[in-house]
This record gives C-alpha cells, sequence and structure tokens, in this order.
C-alpha cells in the first residue's frame, strides 16, 4: 500500500529530474498546483495537479514503463487516493487531444514537449472521441489540469516545496469517495 510519504519520497528522489521539457519534474508539478490552487480548485484537484506527472517518477525509479505515464500514474494513487484525484490524472492526456480537437487555437500554445507526445498520443480527438470523452467521469477536471498542466511550464522557481503539501494530500487522501472509479 502506499503512503503519502511513499509519494514524497519519489519526488524527493526524483523531482530534480527533467523530462520531454526543460523543467525539472518537481518544479513543473508545484507550478500546475499552484495555478489549481489560484482558481480555487479543491484539495482534490490540487492533489492531483501536484501529482499529475508521477507517472514519469515511477518510470525514472524502474516502477513502470516511460510511456502511458498518465495511465501508471493513476493506478498508483489510487492505491491512497479517490477518483477524483486519479481520474484527471488519468484523463491529462486524454484533455490535450480533447482541446486539440475543441479549441482552435489551443494547439499552437503547446510546449515543444507537449507537441512532440501529442503525435504519438492519437493526435487530436475525432468527433465521436469528443462526445465520449464529455461523458467520461472527471473530464471537466481534466480539462481544468491540462491548463494548469500547460501553463506550469514557466522557467521560474517556485517558493513552495512538493514537501509542503503535505497535510493537503493528507486530507485528498482520506476524504470519503464521492464517485466510484
Ligand atoms: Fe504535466
Amino acid at each position: 500500500m502506499t503512503s503519502v510519504a511513499e509519494v514524497l519520497s519519489l519526488y524527493e528522489r526524483w523531482g530534480g529530474h527533467n523530462y520531454d521539457e526543460d523543467l525539472a519534474q518537481a518544479e513543473h508539478g508545484l507550478q500546475t498546483a499552484a495555478h489549481a490552487e489560484a482558481a480555487g480548485a479543491s484539495d482534490a484537484l490540487v492533489a492531483a495537479a501536484l501529482l499529475h506527472d508521477v507517472g514519469h517518477l515511477l518510470a525514472l525509479d524502474g516502477q513502470s514503463p516511460a510511456r502511458g505515464h498518465e495511465q501508471t500514474g493513476a493506478r498508483y494513487l489510487a492505491q491512497l487516493f479517490p477518483p477524483e484525484v486519479t481520474s484527471p490524472v488519468a484523463l491529462h492526456v486524454p484533455a490535450k487531444r480533447y482541446l486539440c480537437a475543441v479549441d482552435g487555437g489551443y494547439a499552437a500554445t503547446l510546449s515543444a514537449g507537449s507537441t512532440r507526445s501529442l503525435a504519438r498520443q492519437g493526435g487530436p480527438m475525432s468527433r465521436a472521441e469528443v462526445i465520449a470523452f464529455e461523458t467520461t467521469p472527471g473530464w471537466a477536471d481534466a480539462v481544468a489540469l491540462r491548463r494548469w498542466d500547460d501553463a506550469g511550464k514557466a522557467a521560474v522557481a517556485s517558493s513552495r516545496s512538493i514537501d509542503s503539501y503535505r497535510p493537503l494530500l493528507v486530507r485528498a487522501a482520506a476524504a470519503p469517495r464521492l464517485r466510484s472509479p
């Protein structure tokens, strides 16, 4: 069983590493969480924003394959957190494909890394995929998370540490499950 302490220790070990961006994992999570907090997001959604790329850290740690990080991350977090946290994590890559389909200006705003990965992730959604996505539990939270994710790639240093989110993560882990997975 994963604990909040274990999740935080993953970030201690691997948070300084970059992935497909010129930005450390911990810094990217912190910036994404800061955008979520500024928007008044729930504890669950701030936790999702902070940890949305944990699949990349699991890959660095040798615990999962590098591809499909949104699924491996969501499965890992599901040991600890409710669907309000894990669904947006699982859907943050489909949310990129969704936004590319429904928002004409969105694709041009993607970072170089996100643009590179779009094709291997399936490219923009088809009309049928868009309709199906909009019936998926957690899809709107995933779209919000995706926009904070895209905005969370600035070349500035956060004033907070990952560990400062420990109380919020404990609250999010203890929250009653409002929605079935
Ligand atoms: Fe991200």
